[in-house]
């Protein structure tokens, strides 16, 4: 199957044009993306996980308010230069500000209304060579801000945020001068209010657009590919402009994995699927059986998933042993023809590994081979016989107690003779043994599985709620998350 050539930066773009279209199929409660590149993982962010945000982001801005330095104010007032200089917040009454999806420009709108700030600072003024000077305290009443910002995706697939409108409006200024021939200034002060109130409202605006931009720079600067280890990255880049209905927002990735040698596609597209938002949860991750299998394909085309087995890797405990002369039990020729050998296993996959999700169960279909050498005293591996062995694994998934836990079992085995240069034998016995062999393997692996993995957390973010479930070609992952301030 050919992939769509330079897939690299084209779903972006293209699905620009069909953001109308997408409104109108995203007004379902579930999200069906139906055209271009098909996202293989979504992440989506409810109202409920919006608001968790917005409550942790005020509380980082009203304590961040604490460091803001304002710029020194200078100008002319009938004839007189003034400067203030030296200016801090006293004080912020930061209401909680309100945000809400507006699919409408497929962002955010964000507004606060009651705002009320407090700052000190020096004064001068020089007449001449009249210089004097002192404090002030200027109280700003009743500011109120919205902004609408639109979110999208740039051609390497990163989020970009654009500022759509802007509006600023300040109640009242009231300013007090101290110090100084300080009299001399008080007539100025109605004139010199109104003037710090145009100027503060003219200059809130940009300040909000010079913000987005910063924080749009750090979005550039993003990383949209994840080294996993040295043989696979995860490549995360928007596969389309975040979709955005009023109750959520859903980011579609590529979410695809990549072998860093190669950097070969894998040879499936992926399909579609519908990510179920639960509101009462605040994110939502659905990861489909196509990340799964670009994994699986990275490793099997960098030539990863193959294993070479010799006699010092089988447990001692283990009565049967990889030589000749204990292999005579299953293939009684193969003592007589190479006595006493050591012998060496070469096992790999025939094909991609596949993985299926269905309902409750992750399916995993493994082609795999085996070439049996004989070691001959001079270390040359002398080819025995070929096996072809196919085995089908199925496993459930949960979360409990904060981790991720699995339970593996082996659903069908089957082994037979692909090619042999020492002649026909029986695989029966041989079978059994094999099949032995990977079910004690994967009691080994289950207790390891039983244990489970912690989900994701940083110090300052801890999943809560969580639930996991296995669908339909892909497993979907809600959860609620605790954010911690550590400002
Ligand atoms: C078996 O393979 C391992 C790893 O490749 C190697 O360290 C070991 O020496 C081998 N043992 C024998 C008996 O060849
Ligand atoms: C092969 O295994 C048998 C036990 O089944 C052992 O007695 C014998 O020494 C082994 N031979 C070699 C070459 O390791
Ligand atoms: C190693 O030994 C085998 C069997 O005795 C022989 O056929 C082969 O030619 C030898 N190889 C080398 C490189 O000596
Ligand atoms: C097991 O594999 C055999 C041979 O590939 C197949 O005929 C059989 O249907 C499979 N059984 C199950 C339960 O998948």
């Amino acid at each position: 199957m050919q992939r769509l050539n330079n897939h690299f930066n084209k779903g972006c773009i293209r699905r620009r044009i069909s953001i109308k279209m997408l409104h109108i199929l995203l007004s379902f409660a579930l999200i069906t993306v139906t055209s271009g590149e098909n996202p293989a993982i979504q992440l989506a962010l409810t109202d409920r996980g919006l608001q968790m945000v917005r409550h942790f982001a005020a509380g980082v801005i009203q304590d961040k308010l604490d460091e803001v330095t304002i710029p020194a104010v200078e100008g002319k007032i009938a004839g007189i230069h003034y400067t203030l200089s030296g200016m801090r917040i006293a004080k912020v009454d930061l209401p909680e500000p309100s945000v809400h999806f507006s699919p409408d420009v497929t962002g955010l709108d964000l507004s606060v209304s009651g705002l009320s700030v407090a700052v000190t600072g020096d004064w001068a003024t020089h007449w001449g060579f009249i210089h004097d000077g002192g404090t002030f305290k200027m109280a700003v009443f009743d500011l109120f801000l919205r902004s609408v910002l639109t979110v999208n995706c740039d051609s390497g697939g990163r989020l970009s945020l654009f500022s759509v409108s802007c509006e600023a409006d300040i109640g009242s200024v009231d300013m007090q001068f101290y110090g100084g021939a300080s009299w001399t200034f008080q007539w100025l002060v109605q004139y010199f209010t109104d003037h710090i109130k145009e100027r503060v409202q003219s200059n809130i605006c940009p300040a909000v657009e010079g913000a987005i931009q910063s924080l749009e720079q750090h979005l550039q600067a993003m990383e949209v590919s994840v080294d996993v280890n040295s043989v696979v990255s995860l490549e995360l880049p928007l596969s389309a402009p975040p979709a955005v209905d009023s109750d959520w927002v859903n980011f579609g990735l590529r979410g695809e994995f990549l072998s860093v040698e190669t950097q070969h596609v894998p040879p499936f597209v992926a399909p579609p699927f519908s990510l179920p938002v639960p509101a009462d949860r605040m994110v939502s991750v659905g990861v489909s059986e196509y990340t799964a299998n670009s994994a699986s394909f990275a490793y099997y085309d960098s030539g990863h998933l193959q294993a070479h087995i010799n006699d010092s890797m089988v447990p001692p405990f283990c009565p049967v042993r990889l030589n000749t002369t204990s292999m005579g039990r299953y293939i009684p020729q193969l003592p007589k023809m190479f006595p006493n050998l050591l012998m060496e296993l070469q096992v790999y996959a025939r094909q991609i590994p596949l993985f299926s999700f269905e309902p409750d169960l992750v399916k995993l279909n493994l082609p795999s081979a085996v070439k049996a050498f004989a070691v001959q005293p001079n270390a040359t591996l002398t080819p025995l016989f070929s096996l072809r062995v196919d085995s089908e694994f199925s496993g459930k998934m949960w979360v409990e107690t904060g981790k991720v836990k699995s339970v593996l079992q082996m659903d069908n085995f089957s082994l037979s003779l692909d090619s042999s240069e020492i002649g026909p034998f029986k695989t029966d016995a041989l079978g059994n043994l094999a099949k032995l062999g990977t079910n004690a393997a994967l009691k080994k692996i289950n207790e390891k599985l039983q244990q489970g993995f912690d989900l994701p957390q940083t110090k300052n973010a801890q999943l809560l709620n969580s639930v996991l479930s296995v669908e339909k070609g892909f497993i979907a992952f809600f959860s609620d998350a605790n954010f911690q301030s550590t400002f």
